[in-house]
């Protein structure tokens, strides 16, 4: 599939149709966030629950104030973060802008300002929000690639833009602002620390920690994935973190980056998945920083759903 121009995609979503939206962390598949045709349209061609609640995509913080209800903790972290990899759940101030279904129904709405420049283009020309789960079909790993995008769900889009690989590699951190309580619903590229230095101690209550669509496994690739694995088994592709590492093996990162080992991680999934191995085995990965988000991801991939 050939890429579209930003302005060609903002042109299909005002005509109601998909497009593949490039983000600084995985692929989007995106519709107009006020057309409940258009998000039943990307429910269907994801085979996602209706029950799971969809991002949406605005230019800037002044357009998702209008969309969404902004305390001082949600200004504070919008004002530190955006345009960038968080998505914040606020109470819905404007229901048609993102339609009932886009929002499972709720009060709330997630909303977030993507820093990559292609997104920001589409979403400037489109001048409208952006419905834009991860392009993958439900249950499998998020693409990171323009062609992943494509085998995934360009089938269903009628425009499809180009932005390259993915520089973060795994979907933006979810933060709910609620009722003066601040909740991590989704680790991410902005790590808890980060989160924790400029609104102090997060909620972790399991009510707190409620997001629709963390319920069901995620991410898998075909293979059975294990984790915290020291070494392959027979059939098996091990998944490497640091510089020694055996066979047969790909590498997340040589040097323990786990920024590198983030952006690898999805497309050696599916690289690994390619080779029809018995198993994915994957090496321990530090529970720090970044590490809360790619543990996070492997093991929803190895099954064991939180
Ligand atoms: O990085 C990302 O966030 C990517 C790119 C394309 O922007 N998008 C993405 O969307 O990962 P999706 O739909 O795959 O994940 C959205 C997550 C789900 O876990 C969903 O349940 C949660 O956000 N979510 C959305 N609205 C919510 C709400 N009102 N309350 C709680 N959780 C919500
Ligand atoms: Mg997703």
């Amino acid at each position: 599939m050939t890429s579209d121009t930003p302005e060609a995609a903002a042109r299909a979503l005002a005509e109601g149709r998909l497009i593949l939206l490039p983000t600084e962390t995985v692929y989007g598949l995106g519709a107009d966030a006020s057309d409940p045709r258009a998000v039943a349209a990307v429910f269907e061609a994801k085979g996602r629950p209706r029950f799971n609640p969809l991002i949406a995509h605005v230019a800037d913080a002044a357009a998702a104030e209008r969309i969404a209800i902004f305390d001082a903790p949600a200004r504070i972290l919008a004002d530190a973060f955006w345009p960038g990899p968080l998505t914040l759940v606020l109470p819905v101030r404007d229901r048609d802008q993102v339609c009932d279904l886009a929002r499972a129904g709720l009060d709330s709405v997630a909303v977030r300002v993507p820093g990559h420049g292609k997104a920001r283009a589409v979403l400037s020309a489109f001048d409208g929000a952006v419905v834009a789960p991860s392009a993958n079909r439900s249950g499998r790993p998020s693409p990171t690639t323009f062609s992943d995008a494509v085998e995934e769900t360009g089938f269903a889009v009628a425009a499809a833009v180009d932005g390259g690989d993915c520089a973060v590699g795994v979907e933006s951190t979810v933060v709910s602002v609620m009722d003066g309580q601040v909740s991590l619903l989704r680790p991410g590229a902005i790590t808890r620390h980060e989160i924790e230095a400029l609104v102090g101690r997060l909620n972790d209550s399991v009510e707190g920690r409620r997001s629709p669509g963390r319920l069901t496994t995620h991410y898998a690739p075909d293979a059975p994935v294990r984790i915290n694995a020291t070494a392959a088994a027979p059939g098996e592709i091990l998944l490497g973190f640091g510089p020694v590492q055996g066979e047969p093996c790909f590498a997340l990162s040589l040097d323990d980056d786990l920024r590198e080992a983030a952006a690898n991680l999805f497309r050696r999934f599916r690289e690994a998945d390619r080779r029809r191995p018995a198993g994915i085995a994957v090496a321990p990965i530090p529970s720090e920083g970044l590490g809360e988000a790619i543990n996070d991801r492997l093991k929803r991939a190895a099954g064991f759903v939180g």
